[in-house]
C-alpha cells in the first residue's frame, strides 16, 4: 500500500489533485488534521488533531474510473462494514455519501474528479469521526463518533490498517454490493425535500436503485436522481 501521511495539510483531496500525475493508482493520503477540510457543497469539515480518520484515495485505473457512479456509495458502505465489525450495528447509508448511526452522522465521503477531455482521475475523500467526543451544533445533521457510540477510545492506527485494506479490497472487486447496500438504505420510504436544478420538491423516496441513483416519487411520477444532482433535507 502506498500511504503518504501528513501531520497537517490543508485538504487531502487537494494534495492528490495537485500531484496525481506522479502518484500510483490507489495511493492513500492521510492527515492528523486539515487546515481547510471540506465536505460536499463546499461545506467545512472540522476535525481536531489526531482524533479522526481523514484520508483520500487516488483512482487512476480506467476500469475503476468506469464505476464512478457507485464509488461514493461503495465507500460509505465500506465504512458501514467496518463499524459493524467494531460492534456498531444501527448503521445506515444516507444516499449518496453519508454514514448514519442512531440518526447522527459519523462519516462523510467526498468524491471528486479531475477531468480534461475525459476523467483523468478520481479522488475519494473520507472523514470518519473516531475519537472526537464533542461536536458543534452548526451542522445540518447532528454528528457522532465511534467513541461516543462505543463509550471507549479506539486505537486509530489499528483502525487505519483495517479501513485501508477494506477500501482497496472493495474498490478492486467486481462484486455487486447492491443487495447489501439496499439493506441499509436510510432514506427509503422517507419524505424528503430535494433541490433538483434549483427547484425544491417534496418527494417520497422509493430507495437506492440498482444503478446507485435514488428513485423517488414526485406526485405520481417516478424519477431517478443522480449523485451530485441534488441536495436534500429530511
Ligand atoms: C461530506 O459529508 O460532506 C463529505 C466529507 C468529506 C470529508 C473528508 S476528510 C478527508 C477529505 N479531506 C477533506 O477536506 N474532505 C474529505
Amino acid at each position: 500500500m502506498n500511504i503518504i501521511h501528513f501531520e497537517t495539510i490543508d485538504f487531502t483531496n487537494t494534495y492528490l489533485k495537485n500531484n496525481y500525475k506522479q502518484l500510483d493508482n490507489l495511493t492513500i493520503v492521510s492527515s492528523d488534521v486539515q487546515s481547510n477540510g471540506r465536505g460536499r457543497n463546499n461545506r467545512k469539515w472540522d476535525s481536531s488533531k489526531g482524533n479522526n480518520l481523514l484520508f483520500s484515495i487516488l483512482i487512476k485505473d480506467e476500469n475503476i474510473i468506469r464505476k464512478y457512479k457507485s464509488l461514493s456509495i461503495i465507500s460509505a458502505y465500506t465504512i458501514i462494514q467496518i463499524l459493524k465489525q467494531y460492534g456498531i450495528n444501527d448503521v445506515y447509508l444516507k444516499w449518496p455519501n453519508d454514514v448514519i448511526v442512531n440518526n447522527k452522522k459519523i462519516c462523510g465521503v467526498l468524491l471528486e474528479a479531475v477531468s480534461k477531455n475525459a476523467i483523468e482521475c478520481l479522488i475519494i475523500g473520507v472523514g470518519l469521526n473516531v475519537n472526537e467526543d464533542k461536536f458543534d451544533k452548526e451542522y445540518l445533521i447532528e454528528a457522532t463518533s465511534m467513541k461516543n457510540e462505543l463509550n471507549k477510545t479506539i486505537d486509530l492506527n489499528e483502525l487505519k490498517d483495517i479501513v485501508y485494506k477494506k477500501f482497496i479490497e472493495n474498490i478492486n472487486t467486481d462484486y455487486d454490493f447492491y443487495d447489501d447496500i439496499k439493506e441499509c438504505d436510510y432514506l427509503k420510504n422517507k419524505r424528503v425535500s430535494i433541490q433538483i436544478n434549483n427547484k425544491l420538491k417534496n418527494v417520497e423516496v422509493i430507495g437506492i436503485d440498482h444503478d446507485y441513483s435514488l428513485k423517488v416519487k414526485d406526485k405520481d411520477k417516478t424519477i431517478n436522481i443522480e449523485t451530485g444532482e441534488a441536495s436534500m433535507h429530511i
